[in-house]
């Protein structure tokens, strides 16, 4: 049964289940996900339904469903893109393929407004991403908006409070999306969901999910598990909780430094910190795949976090963890038996990290997060993990950090993948030459020879780079920027258009083989705490999400004989700052000329950076990460 008076988002897959979610709780309503095919039985105690989009037809056989019978619950429901379309069909409408597909910014006409549409404007722009439409509506139901290419965009059956939207209102490209979420949602009166109370109701749930156990949590850095930590100890008291700090050699710079001071001001001295990064290092000697790289971080974790408990006499040593050899196997082997012990494993888990693992039913596999590796899946289905955060967006985990009395630079500290710099170094034995890659552009450009990870559609793709160059090299442009969005639409061979920062013209590419090695982990760290300063000294730091600092192994003259060499030039760096509000979509940052001069010229200073670029790709179709 769901949390009374809940609005329930039936997930339909792609990435939107969350972000709805994330939305409806800003309008102060408390919001639960669910998988598609929840009994109506289950819902009974919702406020209201939306049914979210999704990537499939609903005319596929194999389409997810919903039940039926949430239409006989009498609550309010909402059905928005793969949601709509599954309403009109299942009441007895017709969808087809549409004549036009339209992805992007459309104009919308209201035509009824209805409920939903009462005192907006009678066009607006909204967001469509869709091949089929409604061609024909059930019986009770009127056309409330339509667009260029889809007639019945928006329906209600005003009576039974049935809603169908094709657009996607959840994103911020809908003009008055929120609005309109804002109507359905004060009419489902839903049980008030606010920030303040995070703390008291996480708390609760942390005392029930752990009862009597004690809890040993693997702190990151980042605010994520900073921030569970200080929750479990304050609701478990520290003598239930240890907490371990693995300085795997791919933090940030004093980073280890920085979160032990923290930690001390709140009088939190629970936490071991060991330095692992010799065994990260070597576990990664020769690896050049990026999956095959996260999963050896993740499982070289799970080894150093048994030894580590073993040595403090915690648990046992009877976790379910990773063979030993973990650093080249794809297998984890995961041992049978549960820990009699009463320990539970913490982590800093949030939703969004959940998601792109394809953790809900329906949502493609995007990549896998270092703390959704199999061994800890097992973990996880075996009742050995408490996640404290796992429903959280992180503007709600920076407001429960506020609440908790973390400090400030760690509060809004960017985000930071688990696998830390790990993601941001790229490795490779040979050039990765593109042989179909180029644009149609009449500035001076070219491939580069890396492939990066992007996420097109539903899924993730693996392409090259487009680098373009300029006489004003620090100056982006408008033209810039509109080619970062057409010329990854039309090549299907790239993903991402950079502006090369630190010179106009374009030079011959030397490749330099490189794995992960401690001395390039320095180098990206000393270039990532340069980024760091200029931001900071800008007053830019805070205005954004995220900005990671990329190296590559390629630069305009030989490297070393070695992949270790980083001292003999050969590698490059890409500036990747990003405005997002959850990271599911982000926005590209144009960095201001001044600033971005500075940064170049200093990370060029660099003793191993040859060139310097900055990202200037959307996500879609780049992710955020390079890997
Ligand atoms: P992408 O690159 O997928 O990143 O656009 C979305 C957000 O997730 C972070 N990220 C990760 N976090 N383990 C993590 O804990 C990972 O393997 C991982 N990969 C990406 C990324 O920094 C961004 O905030």
């Amino acid at each position: 049964m769901v949390h009374p008076g809940s609005i329930v988002i039936l997930d339909f897959g792609g990435q939107y289940a969350h972000l709805i979610a994330n939305r409806v709780r800003r309008l102060g309503a408390y919001s639960e996900i669910r998988v598609a095919e929840t009994p109506a039985e289950e819902l009974k105690t919702a406020a209201g339904i939306i049914l979210s989009g999704g990537p499939q037809s609903v005319y596929d056989p194999n389409s997810p469903q919903a039940d039926r019978k949430i239409f006989d619950l009498n609550i309010p429901i909402l059905g928005l893109c793969y949601g709509h379309q599954w309403i009109a069909s299942v009441l007895g409408g017709r969808v087809a393929p549409g004549k036009t597909k339209e992805y992007g910014s459309t104009p919308l006409e209201v035509m009824k407004p209805g409920h939903l549409f009462k005192g907006l404007p009678k066009k607006f722009t909204v967001w469509m991403s869709h091949g089929d439409e409604v061609v024909e509506l059930p019986l009770g139901f009127d056309q409330s908006a339509a667009s260029f290419g889809c007639k019945y965009a928006a329906f209600a059956d005003e009576e039974r409070k049935i809603f169908g939207a094709q657009f996607h209102l959840e994103v911020t490209h809908t003009e008055h999306g929120m609005e309109i979420l804002e109507k359905f949602v004060m009419l489902c009166e839903p049980t008030p969901w606010s920030v303040e109370s995070f703390e008291e109701r996480i708390g609760n749930q942390i005392k029930k999910e752990v009862g009597q156990k004690k809890v040993f949590m693997l702190v990151s850095g980042g605010v994520d598990s900073t921030v569970a930590f200080t929750l479990l100890n304050k609701v478990l008291g520290a003598e239930r909780v240890v907490g371990l700090l693995v300085d795997t050699g791919l933090m940030r710079k004093n980073e280890v430094r920085m979160i032990q001071e923290a930690f001390k001001e709140l009088g939190i001295t629970n936490l071991h910190v060991e330095d692992a990064s010799e065994e990260f290092f070597r576990n990664l000697k020769d690896i050049y795949e990026p999956e095959q790289k996260r999963k050896i971080i993740g499982q070289t974790f799970l080894d150093v976090q048994r030894r580590v408990s073993e040595k403090m006499g915690l648990a046992g040593g009877q976790w379910p963890v990773a063979s030993s050899n973990a650093g080249k196997s794809h297998k984890p082997q995961a041992t049978s038996h549960v820990p009699s012990d009463q320990w539970l494993l913490g982590q800093g888990t949030i939703y969004p990290d959940t998601i792109e693992t394809g953790g809900t039913k329906h949502a493609d596999h995007i990549k896998t997060h270092h703390n959704r590796v199999d061994a800890v899946q097992k973990m996880i289905d075996a009742g050995l993990v408490i996640e404290p955060l796992k429903e959280l967006y992180k503007d709600e985990v920076r407001h429960l950090a506020e609440e908790l009395g973390l400090p400030h630079a760690l509060v809004w500290r960017h985000p930071f993948p688990g696998p830390g710099l790990g993601v941001r170094i790229l490795c490779a034995q040979k050039a990765d030459e593109a042989h179909h890659a180029d644009a149609p552009v009449h500035t001076p450009h070219a491939v580069l020879p890396v492939r990066s990870v992007g996420v097109q559609g539903d899924g993730r793709t693996y392409r090259h780079a487009l680098a373009l160059f300029s006489d004003r090299p620090c100056h982006i442009t408008d033209e810039h920027l509109r080619l970062a969005t057409t010329i990854p639409n039309t090549n299907p061979a790239l993903n991402r258009v950079l502006l090369c920062t630190s010179r106009p013209d374009v030079p011959v590419f030397t490749f330099t083989p490189g794995y992960l090695t401690r001395e390039r982990a320095d180098l990206l760290r000393e270039a990532d705490a340069i980024v760091h300063d200029e931001m900071t000294k800008a007053g830019l730091y805070e205005k954004i999400w995220q900005f990671p600092v990329v190296l590559l192994p390629f630069g305009t003259r030989s490297g070393g004989p070695t992949s270790a060499s980083a001292t003999a030039g050969g590698q490059s760096i890409v500036l990747r700052p990003i405005v997002s509000t959850d990271a599911m979509t982000a926005n590209a940052m144009p960095v201001p000329e001044k600033v971005l001069q500075v940064m170049t010229d200093r990370l060029c200073q660099l003793d191993g950076i040859d060139l310097v670029f900055m990202d200037l790709t959307n996500k879609p179709p780049a992710t955020i990460e390079w890997e």
